[in-house]
């Protein structure tokens, strides 16, 4: 595919469009050694570019995928003990990182991408996008259980910020849908736990407005460009 050579410039963050186009003009942009000062020169992607003798990178394709990760993958590119992971499941020609983690035992929604500034803005502490759970835990917590959930609990020297904690059905194991702004390790199960109900199943169903929808354990798809406008608010 190929590109207008000051749009390739300014994609790859030398300078805006129109600086770009100085630039160009200016004789200061070299493609496969040879100086161009021709704007609207196309340019293909092996093409070697230099600004002032300078290699620039083109820009990365950013990609953003949703992904219904089963149990009995782990969030990470590597694993010690030769474990699947999350990127055994998705074929994508860049590299992709996760966004956060799920646990090896949990299934459910997990982002992956190759955009940094999103990865870090969703995964710093200070961002609490809402992450709603389904938990299938033994026994049927309480009234005063449930109140003492979304109030705060004390796990592992912390006291968790407010969530929210709500019976669906109850059967041999009582099916929960929660909701909670946090990330921390096993903080759903530890929750449970804290409450005297340990939790066999657990499965994260929405990140935020995003949901998991139609996608089947394993499949993914990329998100729709209202999904990805919607992640850059938050
Ligand atoms: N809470 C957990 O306990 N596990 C997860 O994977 C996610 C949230």
């Amino acid at each position: 595919m190929s590109v207008r050579l000051q749009k390739f410039l300014a994609d790859a963050q030398v300078a805006s469009r129109r600086k770009s186009e100085e630039i160009i003009l200016s004789g200061r942009v070299r493609v496969n050694g040879v100086t161009v000062t021709e704007l609207g020169t196309k340019v293909e992607e092996n093409d070697s570019v230099e600004v002032d003798g300078k290699p620039v990178k083109p820009a990365q394709k950013l990609v953003y995928i949703m992904l219904h990760k089963p149990e009995g993958y782990i969030t990470s590119a590597k694993d010690q003990f030769g474990r699947p992971t999350v990127l055994d499941l998705v074929k994508s020609e860049y590299r992709l990182y996760p966004v956060g983690r799920l646990d090896y035992d949990t299934s459910g929604l997990l982002l992956l991408t190759n955009d940094g500034d999103m990865t870090y803005r969703l995964t710093h502490p200070k961002h609490n996008v809402e992450k709603t759970y389904i938990a299938h835990i033994v026994g049927t917590p309480t009234e005063d259980e449930l109140r003492r959930f979304e109030s705060g609990l004390e796990i592992d020297g912390y006291t968790t910020a407010p969530a929210k904690i709500k019976i669906l059905k109850r059967s041999k194991l009582t099916t929960v849908k929660i909701t909670i702004h946090e990330g921390k390790n096993r903080q759903v199960r530890k929750m449970c736990a804290a409450i005297g109900h340990e939790v066999k199943a657990l499965k994260r169903a929405a990140t935020g407005r995003l949901s998991l929808d139609g996608l089947e354990k394993g499949q993914y798809r990329e998100l729709t460009d209202e999904e990805i406008k919607y992640l850059k608010t938050l």
